[in-house]
């Protein structure tokens, strides 16, 4: 199997977003707006990775920090080609790149019916915390459901 992989660009987005939407464990909303990725992307430059195969995107990892620490979301590879270690090279990739920046620790969220993915992380390296847990507020237009991925926002 061959794949490239590359920082992730907006002219990337509709095949991203059309990968997430096809894998489990991903949690889609309306942050993911094509604005919003935009915007996240722009803000944190060259962290955020896709693999590619003839030019089909084939996995992909948004990265950014807030000048404190890492954070990583999204990560998803496609089902013909996982167990391949492009997952791996992708968080290898990101965390690298957060080193060079003085980014020393990376956090993430994983949906709590998400067995496999946290057997992933694990299989990483990385620590489940049972000492967090995650508040959220949104804070938005109450007309838009801040849990739902709205179309019209592609
Ligand atoms: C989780 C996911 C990203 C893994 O991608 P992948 O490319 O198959 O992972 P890799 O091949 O790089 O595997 C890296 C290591 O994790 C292990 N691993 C991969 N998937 C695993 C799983 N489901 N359970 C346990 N270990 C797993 C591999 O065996 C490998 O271990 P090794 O290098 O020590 O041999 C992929 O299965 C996926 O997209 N899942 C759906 C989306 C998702 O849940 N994302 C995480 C959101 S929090």
């Amino acid at each position: 199997m061959t794949y490239a992989i590359q920082p992730m660009a907006m002219k990337h987005y509709d095949q991203v977003v059309a990968l997430w939407r096809t894998c489990e464990g991903i949690g889609l909303s309306e942050a993911d707006s094509r604005d919003n990725v935009r915007n996240y992307l722009f803000r944190n430059p060259g962290l955020s990775y896709v693999a590619i195969d003839k030019m089909r995107v084939v996995a992909a990892v948004l990265c950014g920090h807030d000048g404190r620490r890492g954070y990583l979301n999204h990560l998803a590879v496609h089902p013909d080609y996982r167990r391949q270690g492009i997952g791996r090279a992708l968080v290898d990739k990101c965390l690298a790149t957060l080193e060079t920046i003085g980014i020393a620790k990376c956090h993430l969220f994983i949906l709590r019916n998400n067995a496999e993915g946290a057997r992933f992380w694990e299989r990483m390296g990385w620590t489940l915390r049972t000492d967090l847990r995650v508040a959220s507020i949104y804070v938005g237009d109450p007309t838009r459901d801040p849990n739902g991925f709205d179309e019209t926002l592609l």
